[in-house]
């Protein structure tokens, strides 16, 4: 069964944001924002925010779907939220993420699936966790003209192995093996990194030695650029809240306001008011009461 393409770009006002356009932006000193984005509305406010780069994160296995963590996602849910955010906006680079064991089985299966979210999804690239144990996968993916952004230290699809949520690179040993992890990803292929929970002084550090742009969370104010979940900003995944996150709204409890109220104006009947009604006209009402009466 053939997947339909996706569909055509929407017109955006902005010029296209590209790899190299990142790049240069790394050398000019001047920050690249990104965040997530799982569906059309999110997608098309983002655009019209000025966003650089959106993200559709497998965060959307826990902020979307309510899942545990991110490992309950696949490459079908993952394509169907690719295609709702590309119809949304056109100038961010939009990068797709690809799934747990979407990628780890074999760099094969990784070149066809990255190919998909291009292809089927209309992202510009894609985004894989890991460092010295994915080198080959992400030279093969780039060597298949996809462009990759990697994805070190907090790395939720191996939230079992790291024993949790927790920040990364604490000890110099394991501040070291990042370093080393990043600078091998860049030698790979790379366009970008994201680096997520890790100490503020060695992301700096990272950043100051790749030529690549990196993307910070919860990785301080030394990196390239800043990535959060759309979620978290908003205030609408109330499970919980990483200490790094930033709230600039609270749509959780202005969504639960909104619907309350209106509970309780269609418990009262005062909605739908009239202006919130269609009528037909008069002649036609009278006809089919004489209708109905004979
Ligand atoms: O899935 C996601 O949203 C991410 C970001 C946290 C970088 O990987």
């Amino acid at each position: 069964m053939s997947t339909p393409p996706p569909a055509p770009l929407p017109k955006s006002a902005r010029k296209k944001v590209t790899i190299p356009a990142l790049q240069k932006m790394k050398a000019e000193g001047r920050r690249i924002c990104m965040l997530t984005a799982y569906d059309y509305p999110t997608a098309l406010a983002l655009d019209e925010a000025g966003i650089d780069a959106i993200l559709v994160g497998d965060s959307l296995a826990m902020v979307v779907l309510g899942y545990e963590n991110t490992l309950a996602v696949g490459m079908e849910e993952m394509l169907h939220h690719c295609r709702a955010v590309r119809r949304g906006a056109s100038a961010p680079l939009l990068i797709g993420d690809m799934p747990f064991l979407s990628y780890q089985v074999s760099p094969e299966e990784a070149v066809r699936n990255a190919g998909r979210f291009l292809q089927e999804g209309g992202m510009d690239a894609v985004k894989l966790e890991g460092g010295r144990e994915r080198l080959e996968t992400v030279r093969r993916i780039v060597e298949a003209g996809i462009p990759v952004m990697g994805h070190l230290g907090l790395t939720p699809q191996s939230v079992h192995r790291l024993g949790g949520f927790r920040p990364q690179g604490r000890t110099a040993e394991a501040a070291r093996r990042l370093l080393e992890d990043a600078l091998l990803l860049e030698q790979a292929g790379c366009f970008s990194l994201v680096l997520e929970s890790v100490p503020a002084r060695l992301a700096r550090l990272i950043s100051e030695r790749l030529t690549i742009p990196t993307i910070g969370i919860g990785a301080g104010a030394g990196c390239d650029g800043q990535v959060l979940v759309t979620h978290d900003l908003l205030g609408l995944f109330e499970r919980f809240t990483p200490r790094f996150v930033k709230q600039y709204a609270n749509l959780h409890a202005e969504m639960r306001r909104a619907f309350g109220e209106y509970i309780a104006e269609v418990q009262a009947g005062v909605f739908p008011a009239e202006e919130h009604s269609v009528e037909m006209p008069d002649e036609e009402w009278q006809q089919l009461l004489a209708e109905i009466r004979s």
